[in-house]
C-alpha cells in the first residue's frame, strides 16, 4: 500500500518513483508535537526508509532555526522565527503549541490512501489536521490542512493557513523555476539561482493572476530538461494565493504554499472549520522534462474532468468581431469555419443585454434586444445545421454598473461600506460567496445551456477583486476571498452535474486563471489573449511546465496579429497552435482562398495527430521557443509527432540536427514524409535534419514531422 507505517510515529509515503517519509516527534520537555519531513527523494525500500528515520538530525543552534524548515506546517509559536505556515490568534495570544491527538491511515479506495495527523493546541480547543493523500499511479502527493475551532472555545482569528510546507533536501546550491507574466505575456518561464532569503510569489487579486502562477520547482542547479533531480510544489487553487520559498542562511530550503495573501484574516467561530486547498508535491529524477510529464499525467488522471476525450477544433469569434456579434455575421463565419473542418463554433462577448462595448450589461444575460430580437436560437440552429457543436461566452462573475442587475441588486457586488466601488474594465465583481448569487447564476446558466442546446461555455473573468467585502455578513469578512472561489467551483460543478454533456473553458482576461484548481471543473483553459504565434510559443513553453497540451487552447488568428502587429506565415501560426488544442480565431472572410485551402489541409493534418498531441507524452526537445530554433515532440503508442520551429530564418548558428527522445532504441520508425526507416537509437543519437532548420531561408519556417513505429 502507498502509506507504509515504519513505526508508531513514522510513515513512508510511497509513489511509483519516490518516497516521502514523515514523522511526528514529541519534544520530551515541552510535550509539543512537530510533524516533520524526514526524507523526500528517490523511492526507498521500507527498510531503507526506516533507516532514514534514524539518521542524525540537522544541527540546531539557539540563534538560528534550521529545524523548523523541515516541519510539515511550521506554526507561529515557540522557537520559530521563519515565515509561518499557520498563524492564529486566540484572544491576545498569537501563538500555537500543538500536541498530538492521533494519526491514522485511511483507505480511500481506487489505489489512494490518506494519512491524517490530528493535533490540538495545548490549551485552547483548536484542532489542526494535516492530511496527506498518495495514489498508486502518480508521483504527485497531495497535502492539505484543516483547522477547527472547538465548540467549547472562543473565536479564533486565522491570519495564515497554508496547505503544507515541503522541505527540499540539502544541496550545495539551489535553483528556482517558476513563471511570471502580465496580460498578453503570461506564463514566462524564469529559472535562476535561489538567493538566501524568502522568495514570495503571490496573487492578491482574488484570481490566480497573470503575474505569477502557483507553482515552483527547485533543483540543485544542474538539472537539465532530461537529467537531474527536481522537486516541484504546486497549489490547486484559483483565488488569491501565496507560495513562500525560504532559503535559510545555514542552508536548507522549504516551500510553503496556501490560499489567501498577506493581511487577509479569517475568523472561526466556535464549531467552525476552515479547509485549505490541496498543495501538491512532486519529486522527479528525470530533469524538468520528466517532471512536466508527471504533472501532465497527474492532471489527466486526477484533475481534468474529461481527460480521455479529444478536444474539438473550435472557432472563436472574439478577434474577428469583438462586441459586434450579429446572427448574419456569425453564420457567415460559421459557414467558412465548418468548411475548414472546425467542430465547435463559439460565439464570444457581445450577444447579450445592450453589450456594444465593455461599459455595460454584465449581469443582463438575455439576448441583445436589438441584435437578437428573436433570440439566439436561430443562430445556434444555423451553427448546428453546419455540423458543428455550439458554444457561448459568459462572464458570470462580472457585473456592470450599467446593468439591470446592478440596479436591482447593488448589494450583490463585492463591496465595503463607506468605500468606493472601483471599476476595472468598467465592471465590478459579483459576490459568489452569496447563496442568492450562486442560485441566480446556476439558474440562468442552466437555462441558457438547455434552451440553446449549448455544448460549450467559455467562462471568462475579467478583473481582479477590489473592495472585497460583504458588509451585510460581518462574520464573513475576508472569507469572500475563499468563498467566492469555492462558489465559482460549486456553480461550475453543479452545472456539469446537471448537464453532463457540457464542456467548459476557463479564461480570465487571457491566462489569469490557469491552475489545477479550476482544471477540476474545466476541460480547457485559455492561456493568453496574445495570439501572436511567436509570443505564444513562450507562453506555451511556460504552460507546458505543469499543464498538459490537452487543456491548452490555442488559436490561429489573422496576420498581422491584432495585438503585436507582427506578420507570420499561416503554417507557422498553425504549427504553433497545433501543439495544443487547435482553434481558429481569425476573420475568415478576409482570408484568401489559398489560405483557406491551406488551413483546411492543416486542420485535417491536426486531426490525424490530435490524440498524440493531446494525450501523448510531451518532450521539449531544443531551443528557447519563439527566440531560436526549437522543437516539441509528442509520443503516443506508435505515433511520434514533432513540431519544428525556426523563427529567425537566416541565422547561421545551429543546431541543424534535431535529436529525438523518448523512443524505443531498438524499434524501427518510419518517417511519414519519405518512408525512410530508422532505429529509435539512431534518431535519438544522430537525429533528423529538419528542413525548417536549414541555415538559409525566410523567417518563421516550421514543419510537422510524423513518424510511425514499425
Ligand atoms: C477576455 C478574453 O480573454 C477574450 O478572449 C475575450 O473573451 C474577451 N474577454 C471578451 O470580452
Amino acid at each position: 500500500m502507498p502509506v507504509i507505517p515504519l513505526d508508531d510515529h513514522h510513515w513512508a509515503i510511497t509513489t511509483p518513483a519516490s518516497t516521502y517519509v514523515i514523522g511526528v516527534e514529541v519534544d520530551p520537555l515541552t510535550g509539543e508535537a512537530a510533524p516533520r519531513q524526514t526524507y523526500w527523494g528517490p523511492r526507498l525500500t521500507p527498510e531503507a526508509a526506516r533507516q532514514v528515520t534514524c539518521l542524525p538530525k540537522r544541527h540546531v543552534s539557539s540563534f538560528s532555526t534550521p529545524a523548523e524548515i523541515e516541519e510539515l506546517l511550521p506554526v507561529d509559536g515557540g522557537t520559530r522565527w521563519g515565515s509561518p505556515s499557520l498563524q492564529v490568534t486566540f484572544g491576545h495570544a498569537r501563538s500555537l503549541e500543538p500536541r498530538l491527538v492521533e494519526a491514522g491511515v485511511h483507505d480511500e479506495g481506487g489505489g489512494a490512501e490518506r494519512l491524517d495527523v490530528v493535533l490540538a493546541d495545548a490549551y485552547h480547543p483548536f484542532e489542526v489536521v494535516l492530511s496527506v493523500r498518495v495514489r498508486d499511479d502518480t508521483d504527485v502527493i497531495e497535502r492539505w490542512t484543516t483547522v477547527r475551532c472547538g465548540s467549547s472555545g472562543t473565536e479564533v482569528v486565522v491570519t495564515r493557513l497554508d496547505s503544507g510546507n515541503w522541505f527540499i533536501p540539502d544541496a550545495a546550491a539551489y535553483r528556482h523555476s517558476g513563471v511570471f507574466g502580465a496580460w498578453a505575456e503570461e506564463l514566462q518561464l524564469q529559472r535562476g539561482p535561489l538567493p538566501v532569503g524568502e522568495l514570495v510569489f503571490t496573487s492578491r487579486q482574488g484570481v490566480t493572476s497573470h503575474t505569477a502562477n502557483p507553482w515552483v520547482m527547485i533543483d540543485a542547479g544542474a538539472a537539465t530538461e532530461e537529467h537531474g533531480e527536481v522537486w516541484g510544489v504546486a497549489l490547486a487553487w484559483s483565488g488569491s494565493w501565496r507560495l513562500t520559498t525560504t532559503h535559510r542562511p545555514e542552508g536548507g530550503v522549504c516551500v510553503s504554499g496556501g490560499f489567501g495573501h498577506d493581511g487577509v484574516r479569517w475568523t472561526l467561530a466556535p464549531g467552525e472549520e476552515l479547509v485549505a486547498p490541496p498543495v501538491l508535491g512532486l519529486y522527479s529524477d528525470g530533469g524538468f522534462g520528466a517532471a512536466s510529464r508527471s504533472w501532465h499525467e497527474y492532471a489527466r488522471r486526477h484533475v481534468l474532468p474529461t481527460p480521455l476525450e479529444e478536444q474539438p477544433v473550435l472557432y472563436n469569434s472574439w478577434e474577428a468581431t469583438a462586441f459586434a456579434v450579429t446572427e448574419a455575421h456569425q453564420l457567415e463565419l460559421a459557414k467558412t469555419a465548418a468548411a475548414l473542418g472546425v467542430e465547435l463554433f463559439v460565439v464570444d462577448d457581445g450577444w447579450f443585454g445592450g453589450r456594444d462595448d465593455d461599459t455595460t450589461s454584465l449581469g443582463d444575460w438575455h439576448p441583445h434586444r436589438e441584435r437578437f430580437p428573436e433570440g439566439l436560437g436561430g443562430m445556434f440552429d444555423g451553427i448546428r445545421d453546419l455540423g458543428m457543436r455550439a458554444g457561448l461566452w459568459v462572464e458570470p462573475e462580472g457585473l456592470s454598473k450599467e446593468s439591470e442587475l446592478y440596479r436591482a441588486h447593488p448589494e450583490w457586488a463585492l463591496h465595503m461600506e463607506h468605500r468606493r466601488r472601483d471599476e476595472k474594465r468598467q465592471q465590478l465583481v459579483l459576490n459568489f460567496a452569496r447563496d442568492d448569487v450562486r442560485e441566480w447564476a446556476l439558474g440562468w446558466l442552466d437555462r441558457l445551456v438547455t434552451e440553446l442546446g449549448l455544448d460549450y461555455l467559455k467562462w471568462d473573468m475579467n478583473r481582479p477583486f477590489t473592495q472585497a467585502g460583504w458588509p451585510e455578513r460581518e462574520a464573513a469578512q475576508d472569507r469572500v476571498w475563499i468563498e467566492h472561489t469555492r462558489g465559482v467551483y460549486r456553480v461550475m460543478g453543479l452545472l456539469r452535474e446537471r448537464r453532463p454533456g457540457l464542456r467548459i473553458e476557463s479564461c480570465a482576461g487571457g491566462g489569469g486563471r490557469v491552475d489545477f484548481g479550476i482544471m477540476r471543473y474545466t476541460d480547457e483553459v485559455w492561456p493568453s489573449d496574445n495570439t501572436d504565434a511567436r509570443d505564444r510559443q513562450t507562453v506555451q513553453h511556460g504552460f507546458s511546465q505543469l499543464y498538459p497540451a490537452s487543456a491548452m487552447s490555442a488559436w490561429v488568428t489573422d496576420s498581422p496579429n491584432i495585438t503585436t502587429g507582427r506578420a507570420m506565415p499561416l503554417r507557422y501560426r498553425f504549427h504553433v497552435a497545433m501543439a495544443g488544442v487547435l482553434g481558429i480565431g481569425g476573420n475568415l472572410p478576409e482570408w484568401t482562398s489559398g489560405e483557406l485551402e491551406a488551413a483546411a489541409e492543416l486542420i485535417a493534418q491536426y486531426k490525424r495527430v490530435r490524440p498524440t498531441v493531446q494525450h501523448g507524452l510531451q518532450y521539449r526537445l531544443a531551443g528557447t521557443p519563439g527566440q531560436e530554433r526549437s522543437a516539441v515532440q509528442y509520443v503516443l503508442g506508435d505515433q511520434v509527432v514533432v513540431f519544428v520551429y525556426n523563427p529567425l530564418g537566416n541565422a547561421k548558428r545551429g543546431p541543424r540536427r534535431l535529436r529525438l527522445t523518448g523512443l524505443d532504441p531498438e524499434a524501427l520508425y518510419e518517417l511519414e514524409a519519405d518512408g525512410s526507416r530508422w532505429y529509435g537509437a539512431t534518431l535519438m543519437a544522430g537525429g533528423i535534419r529538419p528542413a525548417a532548420w536549414e541555415p538559409i531561408g525566410a523567417d518563421h519556417r516550421s514543419e510537422m514531422v510524423v513518424l510511425r513505429k514499425v
